[in-house]
């Protein structure tokens, strides 16, 4: 009898702020995830720098790729494919994390997969729940999108509601930077969210019958009430300010998915992206589905909402089976869309 052969992914995920690398063994245990985090250095500047993102990951990215391969106890010999996110993101900043992956796989001669940032923030999933397998649900909540998707089959995407403007992550960050919160603003919102009251009424954006969003608005009402209590000299309650804005952008994610789960009869609704660690969300989407009949819910594990490269490595995984390889003229895509160019886009 054949035994049937380990298959080992190194993958590098540079999109955005944090220069990651990780070794997974076949789509799903995680060997290392090593991530090297820029917030600090962008804090001072209340947001991404594209710039510096670029320099800090061409300066750490040797370094934090030689650690996932020692961590994971395994030399560029044993491993069968490097995986790398060339979109969607920053330009520079993919273009660091693809240069580097290209020249690995030509030096190594090993194969090369390009891989769907989203698409990966999906995989991250599979680490807890490892017989999860589509049809699924998942709403992608993440800094730069707001995606509400019909995973058919393993990479084949329905994207039946998205964001018409800001990224919830996106309205999370704007508005800690109106309060003079420390970047990224999603966490710190979530943690005073849950020390106020939703004292402040604040619109309920996009309150309609689609599946689309919309926080643009939102984020402007938060903008208005703060500089109109600035204005008068009154003090802002930040915690219930928080309190108010989190229920909101909570209701509405939660209420559409509901809906859409049960037009679609869903029988696995999931999170995705750096979002899902809100606590607001995750609670108030367990007590929902809890109404729904045989219905089940799966929530990435905390450390694996935000950007890492294991993720990356786990979708990766699925196109290495179904020899979607890329060769060394792989491009970035910074606005890769994921119903065209994932990898079972018609
Ligand atoms: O997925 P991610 O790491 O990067 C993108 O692909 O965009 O998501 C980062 C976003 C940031 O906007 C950050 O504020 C938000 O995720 N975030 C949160 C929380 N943790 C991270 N937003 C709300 N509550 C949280 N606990
Ligand atoms: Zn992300």
């Amino acid at each position: 009898m054949s035994e049937t052969k380990d298959v080992l992914i190194l993958a590098i995920e540079s999109s955005c702020d944090e220069t990651a690398a990780a070794v997974v063994k076949n789509g799903r245990e995680v060997l290392s995830n090593v991530i090297s985090s820029q917030i600090a250095l962008h804090t001072l500047y209340g947001g991404v720098v594209p710039e510096i993102a670029s320099r800090k990951h061409i300066e750490k990215i040797n370094q934090v790729i030689e650690e996932a391969l020692k961590e994971a106890e395994v030399t560029l010999d044993d491993i069968d494919a490097i995986g790398v996110t060339y979109g969607p993101g920053l330009v520079g900043a993919l273009l660091v994390g693809v240069a580097e992956a290209k020249a690995i796989a030509y030096a190594a001669g090993k194969p090369l997969v390009g891989v769907h940032h989203i698409e990966g923030h999906i995989a991250a999933n599979f680490i807890e729940h490892k017989e999860l397998e589509p049809p699924f649900f998942s709403l992608v909540v993440s800094g730069g999108h707001t995606h509400l998707v019909r995973v058919k089959d393993y990479g084949k995407f329905d994207i039946i509601g998205r964001t018409r403007d800001d990224a919830a992550g996106e309205a999370y960050d704007k508005v800690g930077r109106v309060l003079n919160l420390p970047y990224p603003g999603g966490p710190v919102l979530d943690k005073m969210a849950h020390l106020g009251n939703a004292n402040y009424p604040l619109p309920k954006p996009l309150d309609d019958d689609s599946y689309n969003f919309s926080f643009s608005g939102l984020k402007s009402a938060v903008i208005n009430l703060a500089h109109n209590h600035k204005q008068k000299g009154l003090e802002i309650n930040q915690n219930d300010l928080a309190t108010s804005f989190q229920n909101v952008v909570v209701d509405v994610l939660v209420d559409k998915t509901i809906r859409a789960a049960k037009e679609y009869g869903v029988k696995e609704i999931m999170l995705a992206g750096g979002v899902s660690a809100n606590k607001g969300l995750r609670e108030k989407m367990m007590e929902e589905v809890k109404h729904l009949e045989s219905v089940e819910l799966s929530l990435p594990p905390m450390k694996c909402c935000t950007d890492n490269a294991m993720m990356i490595a786990l979708a990766g995984k699925v196109m290495y089976d179904n020899n979607k390889f890329s060769d060394l003229s792989l491009g970035i895509k910074p606005h890769l869309d994921l119903e065209l160019e994932s990898i079972g886009g018609d």
